[in-house]
């Protein structure tokens, strides 16, 4: 089996909270540890101009704090391809070859543009008034994040399954125009992630101004969950589980036993403060380690910085060379080469493809293969698959020369000859 893409990327608008902690980051690297995946994370700062356009201070430091969150709770940056959009200008480019196949009535019906349309229109407004293209926009861009790695999966709440829908009705419409480039994606909904109550038991959400943040310091954390809403009973009065968002909360970090404990003394009359103590220790228990890690991370945005710049040259080993395909592929091409529609098709059909997977080892593997599939060449297992990237890049870029240089990496090919006429069938087709 092919190894599983996945991707996800979070806005880079404000300050993780505990709801996107349990919902979202906590998930995703526990997903990242998991034989046989290939995990993309990034930090999706183009996407935060569109929210919080005139506050670039802003920007900056959600952008320091969600990486520096990520790494905390444990993300491996050399296990994953851990990035920053905008270190990839690859995708700018991708968002405008996305673009022009793009009908304008599939983004007239996004979810987010429409609410605003209705808003304006209930108000008496222009029905675009304060609507930037930017919005509008926002599916193409998001198409162009998922779609530049191919990915298979792409985990999200369920407010963001309509853009994995157009994502993937944009990858078909340019794959019908110019060749299967695009692997369609699907969303990975968590079923049984919960959705986490705030200070004032409605969903934990920025909009409502009722959020933990993941790591603010133990004294004020306790002074946040000491706020949260309860009903009236007295200490020794049996309290009731359901629509507790002090019990959601602490179900959402204890184990089975011990929500079952806290259950059980809720049942036997537990005094609201001491069932709040409970929950702040319980909590405390798993945020104070990674805590201490954010803490050092953000005391050293240069460390950060370094940490995402080595993910930028992994994410463009990968994109690089693609987007050289897509210009390609659209006729955005160096002039003297020449393909008329029967040869580009004739071409494309007869193309070998690079095939990069991981094994039950834990080691990245890639093989190239024939436009029918046979395997020409197969490489030894690499410890990262940024490694192995590189040397399928270098392969593709150099032909027998890297073939030659590569070879204590590569199972010695049954047909050197093929291989080499393979590769540059590759090159050639990228330039
Ligand atoms: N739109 C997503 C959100 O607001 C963030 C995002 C941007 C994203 N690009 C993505 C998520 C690509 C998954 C894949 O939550």
């Amino acid at each position: 089996m092919n190894t599983q893409r996945v991707l996800t990327g979070i806005t880079t608008s404000g300050t993780p909270h505990l709801g996107n902690y349990v919902g979202a980051i906590r998930p995703t690297v526990r997903a990242s540890r998991l034989p046989g995946v290939e995990s993309f994370y990034f930090l999706a700062d183009y996407h935060a101009l569109i929210k919080t356009s005139g506050d670039p201070a802003r920007v900056q430091r959600s952008t320091l704090e969600i990486a520096a969150t990520w790494l905390a709770c444990g993300l491996d940056p050399e296990k994953v391809t851990f990035y920053r959009q905008s270190d990839i200008p690859e995708i700018p480019e991708l968002t405008w070859m996305l673009t022009c196949v793009t009908g304008k009535g599939l983004l007239n019906r996004a979810h987010a543009y429409k609410a605003s349309v209705d808003k304006n229109t209930e108000s008496g407004a222009e029905p675009d008034d304060g609507v930037t293209a930017g919005l509008f926009m926002y599916p193409v861009l998001m198409a162009a994040d998922i779609l530049m790695f191919n990915a298979h999966q792409v985990p999200v709440g369920r407010d963001q399954i309509q853009h994995i829908e157009m994502a993937r009705d944009i990858a078909a419409s340019y794959n019908h125009l110019y060749g299967e480039h695009f692997t369609l994606p699907e969303a990975a909904i968590e079923d049984n992630v919960a959705t986490l109550p705030g200070l004032d038991g409605r969903k934990m959400s920025k909009s409502y101004d009722n959020t933990i943040p993941l790591f603010v310091p133990r004294d004020q954390l306790k002074k946040l969950i000491m706020g949260i809403v309860t009903d009236s009973r007295a200490p020794g009065e049996p309290k009731s589980t359901e629509g507790s968002a002090l019990f959601q909360l602490y179900q959402a970090f204890a184990s089975a036993e011990e929500t079952a404990a806290l259950a059980k003394a809720y049942a036997d009359g537990i005094a609201w403060g001491e069932a709040k103590q409970l929950l702040f220790e319980r909590l405390d228990r798993e945020i104070a380690p990674m805590r201490e890690v954010y803490e050092g991370l953000i005391q050293d945005p240069a460390r950060i910085e370094k940490t995402l710049k080595m993910g930028a040259a992994k994410a463009r080993a990968i994109a690089t060379p693609f987007t050289q395909r897509l210009r390609h592929a659209v006729g955005l091409r160096a002039l003297d080469t020449r393909a008329d529609a029967a040869t580009a098709k004739a071409a494309k059909a007869a193309l070998p493809v690079f095939k990069q997977y991981r094994e039950k080892d834990g080691l990245f593997y890639f093989k190239l293969t024939d436009a029918k599939g046979a395997v020409l060449l197969q490489s030894t297992g690499f410890a990262a698959p940024r490694e192995a990237a590189q040397a399928m890049a270098r392969l593709q870029a150099e032909g027998k020369a890297a073939l030659d240089a590569l070879a204590p990496q590569l199972i010695a090919p049954d047909d050197v000859e093929r291989v080499t006429s393979a590769l540059n069938v590759l090159r050639q087709s990228a330039a």
